[in-house]
């Protein structure tokens, strides 16, 4: 019966066929090692000449990487691998022969990598860490799901800009201007006011020209939005909804996180509550580690995060930033106006900021003087104000940044390697 490297535990001691690819091989004068992949798992496939004769085995010997084939034979457990499992062939058919794969089992440079990113995702360090992601994605909609969110989907063309004018990708809507999303927050915003607790799950877009480990061109972001909820009430949603990610992928992943060589023991303490400084307790944090020169009102760069993020083992979230660096929505700490009621979730070991988040101004008269402040004009932003019109309530949310997310939990560098196809700086090719 035909079956999938994922399911091989069901059929231990039984006579199965598996459609695979030849991940890579090795083989001596009598015996060969076939590593082959499915795409649900890497599994290992041993190949007696004795058992399947001499022209078969002459085959299996010049079979070539990446090489499609079925495989039949029996499923025996293997205590030797950490998979657990490895089939005794019995017979294959090869489907198609690949000759020269690019993607040698040696080492290759990043840019070579890049731009065979349609292949490379079949490495096995690629599939651990978009098996990671998978795990990310569901964990969030059981989280959201268990907690009586309903999913909004949002925009990916606006007429309008949440974060800022500046990293916005233009494009024509017949006539009219438009823009592709940053964020789904001010639509998702009047989804609260219509279902109380909603989240979105979508791509953003960012012409940032930073070419940093931490910035995507196109990323995707997980954005709660909850009515009747302060800011203190969104930290606590945020630090468990963390908390329950890292679980899952802990209990889910345990092969993927071996694979990319991930220190388990150190996920195993993210745990609600995390730590949160001020934003004023975190310049006096940085003065001490030596950013002397660093002064209030200024935004915190990646070695600023970096550095605060040193002192604990926890995420750590950083509060109540001045007013003049956060987006225009943000409301204002009815005790110290000069500040607002926000925070940066910033993950451990230097993988930046993951969320970003904030209470949201309610008071229409402010949101007024706000887009006044901020030249925000137009029809676009009609509906927005409106909101605040018609039985406004406190309201808070959030954005997670899955790629940053993923990076953090399965311990890779670079954020490139954390989605399928990466749109980066001087990136659009494959
Ligand atoms: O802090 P940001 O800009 O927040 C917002 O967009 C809010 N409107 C979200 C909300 O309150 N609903 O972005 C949120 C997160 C960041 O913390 C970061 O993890 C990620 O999105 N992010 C990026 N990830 C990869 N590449 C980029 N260029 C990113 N910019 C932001
Ligand atoms: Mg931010």
């Amino acid at each position: 019966m035909k079956t999938t490297i994922a399911e091989v535990s069901k059929h231990v001691g039984k006579e199965v066929t598996i459609g695979a690819w030849l991940h890579n091989k090795r083989s001596s004068g009598k015996i060969a090692f076939l590593q082959l992949r499915d795409g649900t798992g890497f599994m290992q496939g041993i190949v007696v000449k004795n058992d399947i004769g001499e022209e078969k085995f002459q085959d299996a010997k010049a079979l070539t990487q990446e090489s499609s084939l079925y495989v039949t034979g029996e499923i025996v457990e293997d205590s030797r691998s950490s998979f657990g499992y490895e089939i005794q062939v019995k017979d294959f058919e090869l489907i198609h022969e690949a000759v020269d794969y690019p993607i040698t089992p040696k080492e290759h440079g990043t840019e070579f990598l890049m731009d065979h990113r349609h292949l490379w995702l079949r490495s096995k360090k690629q599939h651990a860490v978009m098996k990671v992601r998978n795990e990310i994605i569901r964990a969030t909609y059981e989280f959201f799901n268990m907690n009586g969110y309903v999913k909004i989907d949002t925009p990916i063309l606006t007429g309008s800009s949440a974060e800022g004018t500046t990293e916005l990708f233009h494009t024509k809507y017949f006539d009219e201007d438009a823009y592709l999303s940053q964020s789904g927050q001010l639509y998702l915003e009047a989804a609260a006011m219509a279902f109380g607790k909603v989240f979105s799950f979508g791509p953003t877009f960012r012409a940032e020209k930073s070419k940093t480990r931490r910035h995507l061109i196109e990323f995707w972001m997980i954005e709660p939005e909850m009515a009747f909820m302060d800011h203190n009430d969104s930290l606590e949603v945020q630090e468990q909804y963390v908390t329950h990610v890292v679980e899952a992928v802990i209990e889910n992943c345990k092969l993927e996180l071996e694979t990319l060589g991930r220190d388990t023991s150190v996920l195993e303490k993210i745990k609600a509550p995390f730590p949160r400084i001020s934003y004023d307790e975190a310049i006096e944090l940085l003065k001490e580690k030596g950013f002397e020169d660093i002064e209030w009102g200024e935004d915190f760069g990646a070695p600023h995060e970096t550095a605060i993020a040193e002192s604990y083992e926890k995420p750590v979230f950083i509060t109540n930033y001045p007013a003049e660096i956060k987006a225009f929505y943000m409301k204002p700490d009815p005790n110290r106006p000069d500040v607002v009621l926000c925070a940066d979730l910033i993950a451990p070991e230097g993988y930046g900021e993951i969320i970003g988040g904030s209470q949201r101004i309610d008071d229409l008269e402010l949101m007024r003087q706000r887009y006044e402040e901020h030249e925000l004009t137009g029809d676009a932003y009609k509906w927005y104000l409106q909101l605040r019109e018609y039985g406004s309530v406190p309201h808070s949310g959030f954005g997670l940044g899955l790629e940053r997310t993923v990076a953090w939990i399965s311990g890779v560098e670079h954020v490139r390697e954390t989605i399928p196809f990466p749109r980066l700086l001087n990136r659009l090719y494959p």
